[in-house]
């Protein structure tokens, strides 16, 4: 679709409007009493929002190579049908394709309380059924409210079973990462990415001093990142997740990163609401689930 057709079809007066963005992919304005958000159609990623009179709450690197079929480095990636490195396959790429394709518009809504939503949809075609042979219908709902709120649900059309894992893997930004805290996880048990996915537990809020990469399983705690610097605290609640996912790749890893900036990790946290390893969502045919994130700060 077009700009035009995107705009004549789904645009709404002085809430939604669609322009072409960096790497001339197509993205979505939305705008109200409570702030804006923009969200890019290519994997239905979120890039911005700032509460009106308020710094952005989601971070995007300066470095991201942005073009159809690439990963944006920060806003809100979604990551379907499977999170990390594939099960099975090396060769397929991390996080699974729902990021790197380019997705339709369902539906934009005015609410008569101010609230401004859109809706995006992926099915399976040729490129997913290579990688992934089953039938989908995976949406994606920013609702742009007092708070920001991002459902992703997907419904099984196929015959038979499937599993996923998923995760809205968000980039939040912070004065100085070295500062913060993550606070909400200190009863969970994680398993450590960076040491064989072991299974461990700390009993104290998440600070960053060296490379984090977590799974906290079997969580549907609210996370809230304590930015003393900044004076404020994001918050991210969430549902339909049962696992959270914090990373920061820290200096190493930032510098082996072609699309990260060698210092910015001091820039970010990822706080990633999701399902992963055994909290894994197996759908029967026609069976749906719908992992949601809600952020807002104080
Ligand atoms: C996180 C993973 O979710 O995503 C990390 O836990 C990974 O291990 C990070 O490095 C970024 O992944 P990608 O594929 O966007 O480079």
């Amino acid at each position: 679709m077009t700009i035009q057709t995107l705009n004549d079809s789904f645009g709404i007066d002085k809430h939604i409007h669609f322009h072409l963005g960096r790497g001339d992919l197509p993205v979505a304005m939305l705008e109200n009493k409570f702030g804006t958000a923009t969200v890019c159609l290519c994997g239905a990623q979120v890039l911005s929002y700032e509460p009106t009179n308020h710094d952005p709450v989601i971070w995007v690197s300066r470095y991201t190579n942005y073009g159809e079929g690439k990963v944006i480095r920060g806003g809100i990636p979604v990551i379907f049908p499977w999170f990390g490195p594939h099960p099975t396959d090396d060769e397929k790429y991390a996080h699974g394709f729902a990021r790197r394709q380019l997705w339709d518009v369902k539906k934009t809504e005015q609410d008569d309380d101010g609230r401004t939503r859109i809706t995006m949809t992926l099915h399976d075609n040729d490129t997913t059924r290579a990688v992934w042979p089953h039938a989908f219908e995976l949406c994606l709902t920013v609702t742009l409210g007092e708070k920001l709120n991002v459902s992703m649900a997907y419904k099984n059309l196929g015959t038979e079973s499937f599993t996923v894992t998923d995760a809205l893997h968000t980039y939040f930004p912070v004065a100085d990462s070295t500062k913060i805290k993550v606070r909400g996880l200190e009863n969970v048990h994680y398993l450590d990415q960076l040491d064989g996915f072991k299974r461990k537990y700390r009993p104290n809020p998440i600070g960053i001093w060296e490379e984090v990469d977590r799974i906290y399983i079997n969580s549907e705690e609210q996370c809230d990142i304590v930015d003393p610097v900044k004076g404020r605290t994001i918050h991210v609640a969430k549902s339909g997740s049962r696992s959270t996912v914090v990373w920061n790749p820290w200096v190493d890893k930032a510098a082996r990163m072609t699309d990260l900036g060698d210092e910015e990790y001091w820039e970010f946290i990822c706080v990633e609401s999701g399902n992963v390893k055994q909290n894994a969502i197996t759908l029967a045919p026609n069976e749906s689930h719908e992992t949601r994130q809600t952020i807002w700060i104080t």
